[in-house]
């Protein structure tokens, strides 16, 4: 039976736990959470941070054969445990999850997929041949920010057949030629969580309320790095622009955005598409605000 480490409870009843990950015995020297004892110390950087709060599940790993947010267990908590990254994938495994959805079209910007490839995973190593409900069910902790799932749920369809066959199959489109529907060229980076996400934002926003806590006025200059190609620059900026004012009232704001391009990697329609960016900024501001005028 796995045992479900996300709601055990158990924290702090083994300071200085020692467990296993990837097949390495590790001992944290402190008590951290296990995502950033993952990615901080160990540097398995598959391992994505989209909200240190157990709500997005880009950060699963596999423990015990379950997958778990690991942003949730304190690595204290771990005593014995054994922890499976993509990292720690088999070659074939990694062959054959990053063939599967690369082929479904089920990759962006990747930033969701290293987990969605570990709940696959964790599905098909319990249920070889799972139907779309099971398949619903594994993924119903893991948000892509990009797409629907249509695509994702095909390629958890299509890795199910590639480990039953023990077989990956050519790729539908060979042909590069103009209009032919091909595997993204950075989809192996995304899927194994090997690739790299450039700064691309750059904001300078200043806020101001008056004694009653009503925001008086927003400035912002926003400038984009939208990389060689335009890939969404524009709409992207766009809706940062348009939600750097955040779902507040506003008495005058003044925004201005710019996207440029650069010799840098396309950096388009990434996760959140532009708003995750500004808004940052304007809670960041509005966390400096006195307390009372944050209540209003
Ligand atoms: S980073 Fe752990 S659930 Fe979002
Ligand atoms: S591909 Fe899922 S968050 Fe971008």
């Amino acid at each position: 039976m796995v045992r479900d480490i996300c709601d055990s409870g158990e924290k702090g009843v083994n300071a200085m736990a020692e467990f296993t990950v990837n097949g390495a015995h590790v001992a944290p020297q402190k008590n951290i959470k296990l995502l950033r004892f993952l990615r901080d110390e160990l540097h398995l950087t598959s391992v994505k941070d989209g909200c240190s709060q157990g709500a997005c599940g880009a950060c699963t790993v596999i423990i015990d054969g379950a997958p778990c947010k690991a942003c949730v267990p304190d690595t204290d908590t771990l005593e014995g445990r054994t922890i499976i990254t993509v990292e720690g994938l088999s070659d074939w495994e990694k062959e054959a999850y990053t063939f599967a959805y690369a082929e479904a079209g089920a990759v962006q910007c990747g930033f969701c997929i290293p987990g969605m490839v570990l709940c696959t995973k964790a599905l098909l190593d319990q249920n070889p041949d799972p139907d779309e409900t099971e398949i619903r069910y594994a993924l119903r902790n893991n948000y892509c920010r990009c797409t629907g799932y249509v695509k994702i749920i095909a390629a958890v369809k299509l890795a199910a057949q590639i480990m039953r066959e023990g077989v990956i199959p050519d790729a539908k489109a060979k042909d590069w030629r103009l209009g032919s529907r091909v595997q993204r060229l950075d989809a192996r980076e995304k899927a194994l969580g090997t690739g790299k996400y450039p700064d691309d934002y750059y904001m300078d926003v200043t806020m101001g309320c008056d004694a009653q806590g009503i925001i008086q006025g927003v400035k912002a200059v926003v400038t984009s790095d939208t990389g060689g190609y335009m890939s969404l620059g524009g709409p992207v900026l766009q809706r940062a622009c348009t939600h750097a004012a955040g779902p507040y009232a506003y008495e005058n704001f003044e925004i201005e955005g710019t996207a440029y391009y650069t010799n840098n990697p396309p950096a388009g329609a990434f996760r959140g598409f532009g708003v995750t960016q500004t808004c940052f900024a304007t809670e960041t501001l509005l966390n400096s605000f006195p307390l009372e005028s944050r209540a209003q």
